[in-house]
């Protein structure tokens, strides 16, 4: 056994912090877990962790805890808590960019991470610190610590390092992780003074979410949990809306709830440092916290890192913030983008004040063409939904038939009824109970007899730019299946929520229902009679509306966003009013027209049909030469790149 394990024993810490946790010494389960990765650590090297370390090799994890953890728990088990763990780089990089560094004053500031596992970031902040501590206590280096010294550095990590976890298990694995981080100062004490009380660090067992918070700090960082709503069991939701909390409303994540107290608890000019997920970006239900960071911070850093960690399977971003006062400073404010977490070049930045003019998105990717581009069509043409709701107009937007593209149903005993086959576990989503997979039915049929032709209609099974590839039948009337209504199949335009090579996929059909992946768009009523289904179709499948759906959703991945119905209805639509727009959109028409018949069989007049009607839709949108070869090129590099 190592030293470090025989001190932990000798002096009851293990046993201690159980109690100090609430677990009970005698849960075997728990016992046995906690001292089989203690007894772990025996088998690791100190001299090993220490000397690599000093070689800076970043792919060696000092968090030992997070990786026996991991071993010993099953992912199913962790995933329910949001359990995982960072990896040090990325600790290392967001401690840096908070500003928690040896030649700010850190020994006289307070830093915690409201959901610190093991203690990943805690370890780390204390080693910068202890470096500052120790320098400080020992200028020329070479002298030993004095125990005085020693534990004066111990009550000064003591103050200023604070983490949260709501698993009791983390919160003692977290302590042991700080012991072992200052094993070499607690044995300076202990050689003078055999009775020197091993404190415990201020490491606090709470849910985070409903903790009462006295302190302000002037660090927060961390990983939090990223649990959406629908992974929130029913009782606990209700407990955290009932919070005095500014985002915990709609579809909200765990995650953004911690973003929120993380700001709340910050001191004026204190900063925070967090790894979420990329959906923070964009993502509609996240715009509450977005305005929330926008009207409270300055966003100093997003620093974007794609997929990249083994597990959660997340695309992540680095986030951080300082807490802003005043007005001036946050919208005068550049936020620093960067791709990757090396300086490199593509490190650029964007005005925070333009973050207010895009609807709160954080467009991350964009060059002063792209907002110029933007800019021109957010503010000089009206959005669908803005159309929508004007009362000359009577546009419809519905997914389709509540049933994946198979049509595949089973039947729950339980409420009688059919539902769409869950993925996932066979339960039935309304009363919980086992579905029977001998039950599993289809109703979309490739084909049908005479005698049910009654019963089945047309069905859009797949489609392409401008033409239905494939129809198949579904049968109408199954009970529990959710049909929507009948009216929205007819005279429609179709549009799937996947692209195609990059671009939105819409084309016209006249009556067959379709999956809920599809859209149909349907323009009942309209003033101008060149605004009608052709000329949508167009305006939908030219380059210039992909090129605005990508940089407007998913700038920050370069690829196509799946098509959200609040997507679709926030795209610039022209309405033609002169003589001459009307003149354009009856030429758009006839090319639409013309496209979905030759599409399907001459290539090269496609393209050309094609570049007409887009070359058209720029003149309508007044698009100049130079913007217009550069959104076909960025369509075209998505092509190849698809
Ligand atoms: C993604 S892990 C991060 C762990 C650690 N910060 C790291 O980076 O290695 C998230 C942690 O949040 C904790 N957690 C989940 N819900 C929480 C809550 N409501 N309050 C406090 N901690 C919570 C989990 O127990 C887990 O340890």
């Amino acid at each position: 056994m190592s030293d470090f394990t025989d001190f932990l024993i000798e002096r009851g810490i293990i046993s201690n912090l159980m109690k100090r946790y609430g677990i009970n010494v005698r849960d075997n389960e728990v016992n046995d877990f906690i001292h089989k990765i203690v007894e772990n650590l025996s088998e690791i090297d100190s001299k090993e962790i220490y000397h690599k370390e000093k070689g800076d090799d970043h792919s060696f994890e000092l968090d030992i805890m997070a990786k026996l953890y991991e071993k010993d728990v099953p992912h199913s088990q962790r995933k329910i808590m949001g359990e995982f763990f960072t990896p040090i780089q990325i600790v290392d990089y967001i401690l840096k960019s908070v500003g928690y560094i040896d030649q700010q004053d850190i020994e006289n500031r307070k830093l915690i991470d409201l959901s610190c596992g093991s203690g990943s970031f805690l370890i780390r902040a204390v080693k910068v610190l202890l470096g500052k501590l120790r320098k400080q206590a020992t200028p020329k280096g070479n002298s030993e610590l004095t125990p005085e010294q020693a534990q004066m550095i111990i009550s000064k990590i003591i103050v200023n390092i604070s983490g949260i976890d709501i698993s009791p298990v983390a919160c003692i694995l977290c302590q042991v992780n700080l012991y072992f981080s200052l094993f070499e100062f607690f044995k300076i004490i202990v050689k003078e003074n055999k009775d020197y009380l091993i404190p415990e660090f201020n490491i606090i067992n709470k849910d985070t979410l409903q903790y009462n918070f006295t302190n302000k700090y002037n660090y927060v960082v961390g990983n939090p949990p990223y649990l959406f709503i629908r992974a929130i069991p029913q009782k606990h939701r209700k407990i955290i809306e009932k919070l005095p909390l500014k985002t915990n409303k709609g579809q909200y994540d765990y995650y953004q709830l911690f973003i929120e107290i993380g700001i709340k608890i910050l001191e004026e000019g204190g900063a925070l440092g967090y790894i979420i997920p990329d959906s923070l970006l964009v993502l509609s239900n996240r715009k509450i916290i977005r305005i929330h960071i926008y009207h409270l911070t300055r966003i100093k850093e997003i620093c974007y890192l794609g997929l990249g960690f083994k597990e959660p399977v997340v695309s992540n971003i680095i986030l951080v913030l300082q807490k802003e006062p005043r007005e001036k400073e946050r919208l005068n404010n550049k936020i620093l983008i960067k791709q990757s977490l090396k300086n490199d070049r593509s490190e650029s930045y964007l005005k925070q004040h333009d973050i207010g003019k895009w609807d709160y998105n954080f467009l991350i990717n964009l060059t002063q063409r792209d907002i110029n581009i933007l800019e021109q069509l957010n503010s000089g043409f009206p959005k669908l939904f803005d159309i929508m709701k004007d009362s000359r107009f009577r546009i419809l937007i519905s997914r389709g038939v509540e049933l994946g593209k198979e049509g595949e149903i089973i039947y729950c005993e339980v409420c009688g009824k059919n539902l769409p086959l869950p993925k996932g576990n066979l339960e039935c989503p309304e009363c919980g109970s086992f579905l029977n997979s001998n039950s599993v039915d289809k109703i979309v049929v490739d084909g049908i007899s005479k005698e049910s032709e009654n019963a089945y209609v047309p069905f859009v099974y797949s489609l392409n730019r401008y033409v239905i590839r494939n129809y198949k039948y579904i049968k109408l009337g199954v009970e529990g299946i959710n049909y929507k209504n009948h009216e929205i199949y007819k005279s429609k335009i179709v549009i799937r929520q996947l692209s195609q090579e990059n671009m939105i996929c819409a084309a016209y059909d006249e009556n067959a229902f379709t999956s809920q992946s599809i859209y149909n768009l349907k323009i009942i009523q309209t003033p101008v009679l060149e605004f009608n289904q052709y000329y949508l179709l167009g305006l939908l499948n030219s380059h210039l509306l992909s090129y605005y759906l990508i940089k407007s959703f998913s700038s920050y991945k370069r690829l196509f966003p799946r098509i959200l119905i609040e997507k679709l209805r926030s795209l610039p639509v022209k309405i033609p009013e002169s003589n001459e727009e009307k003149g354009l959109a009856n030429k758009i028409i006839d090319l639409v027209k013309k496209i979905s018949i030759s599409c399907k069989k001459d290539d090269n007049l496609y393209i050309k049909l094609q570049n007409s009607l887009d070359s058209l839709i720029f003149d309508l949108y007044n698009i100049s030469e130079e913007q217009r070869l550069y959104i076909s090129n960025f369509i075209k590099v998505g092509k190849k790149s698809n």
